[in-house]
Parts: C-alpha cells; structure tokens; sequence
C-alpha cells in the first residue's frame, strides 16, 4: 500500500506544483495529515483509498486550467490500482467539492473523511492564508464591504462572480465548521473556526 500512495504522490507532484499556492502540493500534504488523523477515529475506512483519494482530489478541479493531459482514471491506472480501488477512488472525489453549497451527497465514510480534511485546510489560519493566496492569483480584492455574501446560489453563480476574499469567508469558509460530518473532523475544525472569527473582527477594527 505504501508503494502504490508514494507512487500516486510522485504522479501528482508536477501536476500540483503548476497551480497556485492555495491549492499546490503542500495543500495536498496538509489534506493528507487530516486524513491520518480522522481515519485513525474511523475504523470502517479504507485507508488506501482515503489517501488515494486527497492525493488526487483536485486533479480535476475547474477552477484551474488543465495543463496536464492525465485524467484521474488514467492516473489511477498508471499506478496499478484495480477497478473496485479505481471506482472507490473516484467516488470519493466526486463529493468533495463545496461548489457554492451544492456538493454532492457522500456515498461513503471514505468520502467524508477526504471531504472533511479538505475544508480543515479551508479554515483556520492556513485557510486565511489559502483564502488570499486564491484571491491574489485571481487579481481579487482584499475586501468589499459594499459586497454583500450570497447565501443561496448555483454552482455557476459561484464560480462565476468574482467576489473579494473576505466575502469568500461569509459565502463559504465560515459554513464549513457546521458541514464537517466525522468526529474528530468536527471537533479539529472549532479552534481554527474560532481564529477565523478573531481575524475577521481585527480585520474590521482595522478597516472601520
Ligand atoms: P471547492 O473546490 O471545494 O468547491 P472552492 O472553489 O470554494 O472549493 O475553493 C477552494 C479554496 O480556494 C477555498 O477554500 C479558498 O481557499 C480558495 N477560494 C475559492 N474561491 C475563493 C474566493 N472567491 N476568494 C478567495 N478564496 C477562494
Ligand atoms: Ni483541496
């Protein structure tokens, strides 16, 4: 199992390393030790395909321009995986993304677990660091206090409007807490929910 996810990684490292730093390797590895820590909670999961899974997550990710030719599928064949692996894999990709409040229902613990350690990388202070780092790559305010949060939108709307990051903070990061789904996801995911809510409102002391 070890060789199959060091293998993954390298397969996956210059696909990573071409986007941004909000969703580079380092986001990847930062998912991973999420992952580590809830699957130890979470004895029903597959481990193999929990880290297949945070390792592939945003190979396909719309947000970015595919500049490499692998498909998740082909990547996953390319390491040896078999079909009901590949299949697990690729179900649990499929409900990690928030796509504006329109994520797809899980289909397994597996699921949840990589859906969970991904929005843990989303919040807190490395979420904050994240958030700009997106927002600064897309030529995005800092903030817009005329701009108000959408609650209820389509996945399309969100991608499409190019909001300031800070209100990405009340559209998306400030939900997460109460979407985790495990355990020990939800219990993690309090303090770095709790220094969001400080920063915002040092940020507003500041700026006000
Ligand atoms: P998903 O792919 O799960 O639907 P998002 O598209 O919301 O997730 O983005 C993943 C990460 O990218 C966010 O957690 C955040 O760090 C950054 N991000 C996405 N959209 C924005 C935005 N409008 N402003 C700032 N950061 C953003
Ligand atoms: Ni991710």
């Amino acid at each position: 199992m070890k060789e199959m996810i060091a293998k993954c990684r390298s397969e996956v490292e210059g696909i990573y390393n071409k986007f941004d730093a909000s969703h580079d390797l380092d986001h990847i590895d930062r998912v991973m030790k999420n992952a580590e820590k809830i699957l130890i909670t979470e004895p029903d999961a597959d481990e193999l395909v929990v880290k297949l899974a945070v390792l592939l997550h945003d190979v396909e990710d719309t947000k970015y321009e595919k500049m490499h030719e692998a498909t998740t599928e082909e990547l996953l064949a390319r390491i040896g995986a078999t079909q009901s692996i590949t299949d697990q894999v690729l179900s649990a990709i499929e409900s990690v993304s928030f796509s504006g409040g329109n994520a797809k229902e899980l289909t397994s613990i597996n699921g949840a677990i990589v859906r969970d350690a991904d929005r843990l990388d989303a919040i807190g202070a490395v979420g904050i660091a994240r958030a700009f780092a997106f927002g600064g790559a897309r030529g995005r305010k800092l903030y817009d206090q005329q701009e108000e949060a959408r609650m209820d939108m389509s996945e399309s709307e969100y991608r499409k409007k190019e909001t300031a990051t800070v209100t990405h903070f009340y559209e998306k990061l400030l939900l997460l807490k109460e979407l985790m789904v495990t355990k020990e996801g939800t219990r993690l995911a309090e303090e770095r929910h709790e220094f969001m809510v400080v920063f915002l409102n040092q940020l507003k002391k500041e700026i006000d």
